[in-house]
Parts: structure tokens; sequence; C-alpha cells
């Protein structure tokens, strides 16, 4: 077998649900400060899925808006990653293979560990595509984020999913070989089986965070100095967008690491020059955990301008109870046609706001517990995939054409 580098990211594209709110009527409702919300924080809106939009319904709709015949016929596997799971035998993945009509041989599984699933599902593809380069992957990330009404986490919600195919000659990104990674066992953010909602210590979390990104970033910069000093953007693990510039400003405190002070300087100048572009759609949509990271690039790769093709990005994926991984990646030729603002803005616009009190009932408006149930018609407003509802257990999803 013929062992090749160039591999990556060939097409990628995002879901945001139909339903959004304004994270300043949220303040008000929460009798909190807006700037909190929208500067502290660092969100103007935030998804929230309706009943139908449920982690396989969005995630078939954002891989269905890539997906031409070649690629249904090339994907080997389809990886989905995940922190919303419904079920702990079957996998999602399974659903995706049959509405997506990908070809019949190929796998479909799920694949956990909290936001960080998505980029093990990424170097996974890449080792799979390195050995066989004709063959393709196709990677789903999708999650709903939820922590309860009223609680502290919950300005830190969302909901979406992006998907992304990694094949050879990649038209977005081309992976390296080269990441450094981290294992520790905490506890900042779980969810035992019996709860419906995650524990969460939230200052940990973020604590656990910095000190793991601190940690990767560092070590690579020892491992591989000259290529740190390539890369000319960094995309982080956003659960809020401010997350990822405390991040950037926490490396530029920190005291003795492996980097020359005044590179330092240089390199986090660079950085935090460019951050703001790839929080932009974030802030119009929340945490989507496990896809958060791709949904930042994205954001980057539409607003970027001064990116162009064989520019170095780093990457900096975190999922709680801890893994980490610093990685990199090189933007290949296709990256400004493959992810294009305008679709992208389509997405985003097609969305209506909600008022709090609508939210607050969508929010509890989840699938009964129940053997039998269909959700009714009327619901399905919007063209694509949804949740039709279940049948003796049994999931059943609809695709409502647009008119
Ligand atoms: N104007 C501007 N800024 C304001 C403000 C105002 N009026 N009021 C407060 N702020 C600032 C605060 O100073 C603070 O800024 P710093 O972080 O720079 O100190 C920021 O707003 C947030 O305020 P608090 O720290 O007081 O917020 P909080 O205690 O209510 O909780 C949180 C914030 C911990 C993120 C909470 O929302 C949470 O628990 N979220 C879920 C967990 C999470 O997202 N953790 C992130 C790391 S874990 C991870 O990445 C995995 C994952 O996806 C979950």
């Amino acid at each position: 077998m013929n062992v090749i580098n160039k591999v990556g990211i060939d097409k990628i594209s995002f879901y945001a649900p139909k339903s959004y709110i304004d994270m300043v009527e949220l303040a008000h409702a929460r009798d909190v400060d807006p700037g909190k919300y929208t500067i502290g924080i660092g969100q103007d809106r935030m998804a929230q899925p309706a009943i139908e939009e449920d982690i396989v319904a969005m995630a078939a709709n954002a891989a269905y808006q890539i997906l031409e015949e070649d690629d249904k016929n090339s994907i080997d596997q389809i990886i989905f990653a995940t922190e919303s799971g419904f079920d702990y035998s079957k996998s999602a993945g399974i659903y995706l293979h049959e509405l997506l009509n990908i070809q019949p041989n190929a796998k479909a599984y799920e694949i956990k560990q909290a936001c960080y699933s998505g980029t093990a599902a990424l170097m996974l593809a890449c080792d799979y595509v390195r050995l066989r380069p004709d063959r393709k992957v196709l990677v789903v990330t999708s999650d709903i984020s939820r922590y309860g009404l009223n609680t502290g986490g919950e300005p830190t919600q969302g909901a979406g999913a992006v998907a992304f195919t990694v094949a050879q000659n990649p038209a977005v990104l081309a992976i390296d070989l080269e990441s450094v990674s981290v294992t520790r066992n905490e506890f900042d953010f779980w969810r035992p089986d019996h709860h419906a909602y995650p524990v969460v210590e939230g200052k940990f979390s973020t604590e656990l965070y910095l000190t793991l990104f601190i940690e990767t970033i560092d070590k690579y910069a020892e491992l591989y100095p000259e290529r740190l000093v390539e890369l000319q953007a960094l995309v982080f693990h956003t659960p809020f967008t401010r997350m990822g510039k405390k991040a950037l400003q926490a490396y530029l405190e920190k005291e003795e690491t492996a980097l020359d002070p005044q590179l330092k300087n240089e390199l986090l100048d660079r950085w935090l020059e460019i951050y703001d572009n790839s929080i932009l759609v974030n802030r119009q949509v929340g945490n989507i955990y496990t896809g958060s990271l791709y949904l930042s690039l994205i954001s980057l790769l539409v607003h970027g301008e001064s990116l162009k093709v064989g520019d170095k990005l780093g990457l900096f994926s975190y999922g709680s109870g801890a893994v980490a991984e610093f990685f990199t990646g090189e933007l290949q030729a296709g990256f400004k046609v493959v992810v294009n603002k305008k679709s992208v803005y389509e997405l985003l616009d097609r969305r209506r706001k909600i008022s709090i009190e609508d939210y607050e009932a969508l929010f509890d408006d989840v699938l009964p517990r129940q053997e039998t149930y269909h959700i009714p018609a009327e619901k399905i407003d919007f063209p694509g995939f949804y949740l039709a509802g279940v049948d003796g257990y049994r999931r059943q999803y609809g695709y409502k054409p647009a008119e």
C-alpha cells in the first residue's frame, strides 16, 4: 500500500436549526446585564432546535449539501461524532447511511469523547484515506448543547451539525501528520447516564481548557518550532466565543514557555488580530459541542480575507473529561470556492427569531418516552430532513422538499 500525505477536508458544510433567540433578550429575561452574554461570553444569538431537528436530521441536512454521486460511491465510512446520542447500541450513523444513500458496503458508527470526538473522527478518517487514497470518509458532528433553563451554562447552549468529507488531494484543508494530544482523567463536564443534562464545573472547565491549550501548543512549539512560526491563524473549539481569545491571552501571559518571548509576542499578535474572523458564525449559533471547532474553521475561511492557498492553520480541539489535541493543516486551492460566504449566510439568514417564551416552550418539547409517537405534521414547516416520530421505539425520518 502507498501511504500519502496530502489528505484532509475536501468538502465541508453545516446546519443550524431553524430557530434562534437573541442573547440580549435572554439577558433581560434572566435579569443579567446583556454585556455579560454579548461581551463577556461573546454570543449574539443561540440556536434552539425544534423537536424534529434531532442529531440525525441536523447531520443529514449538513451532509446532504456536499454529497455528489461520486462521493456516495467512494465513501467507505460514516463516522458520527456526538455527545447527544439517543441509543446505547445502534449508531446514529446508520440512519444517515440510508437517508443519504451511501454505497451499501460502507461502515457506519458513532464515536464519543465529548467535544473532541469530531477531531478523533477526522484523524481516523485521514489515516484510513492515507492508506486507501481512492476512497473517502464522511465525518459528521451533530449535537444539541443543553444545560437547562436558568442555569449558569444556559447562555452557552446551542445546536447544529457540521459535515465534511475526507479525501486525498482535498479542496479545503490538508491535515499534517504532526500533532500533540493529551489525555487527563478530570471531571469538568460529563453526563452520567441518568442525567438529562451534563454535570458541569463551569469555572474549572474553562481553566482546564486553558491548561490543556497551553500544554499542547507549548509542546508543539518545543517539538516543531519551525512549523509553529508558519501558522497564519489558530482555530479553536468554541464553547462560547470568548474562550479562544482567553486561551490566546493565557499563552501570551504564560512565563517560561518553549518560545522565545519576543517571537511569542509576534505570533500572538498575528493570531489575535485574525481571531475574530473565526468566531463570527459561532456568535450566531452557540455551542455545537463536537462540531464547534469545525464551525470556527468555516467562519475563518469565509471571513479571513487575508488567507491564501498554502497558508498554514493551527487547530485546537478540546473535549471535556478530558482530551485535547493541537494539530495543523494547509489551505488548499479550493477553499474559497467550497466554503463560500453567500451559502453560509443563506443558511443563517433563513432562520427565524423566537421569543424567550417560545424558546422555553420549545426547550421542553422533547420526544415523549413512549413506544409510538408521531410529530404533528404542521410542525414540519422547513425544507430538509426531519424526525417524523417513533414507531415501536424505531425512529422514523422524512424529507420535505423545498417549495
Ligand atoms: N459586561 C462585560 N463582561 C461581563 C459583564 C458585563 N456586564 N458581566 C460579566 N462579564 C464577564 C466576566 O467578567 C467574565 O469574563 P472573564 O471570563 O474574562 O472573567 C465573563 O463575562 C463570564 O462571566 P462569569 O465568569 O461570571 O460567568 P458565569 O460564572 O456565569 O459562567 C461559564 C460562565 C463558566 C462559561 C458558564 O456559562 C458555564 O458553565 N458554561 C458551560 C461550560 C463551558 O462552556 N465550559 C467551557 C470549557 S469546557 C468545553 O469547552 C467543553 C464544552 O464544549 C462544554
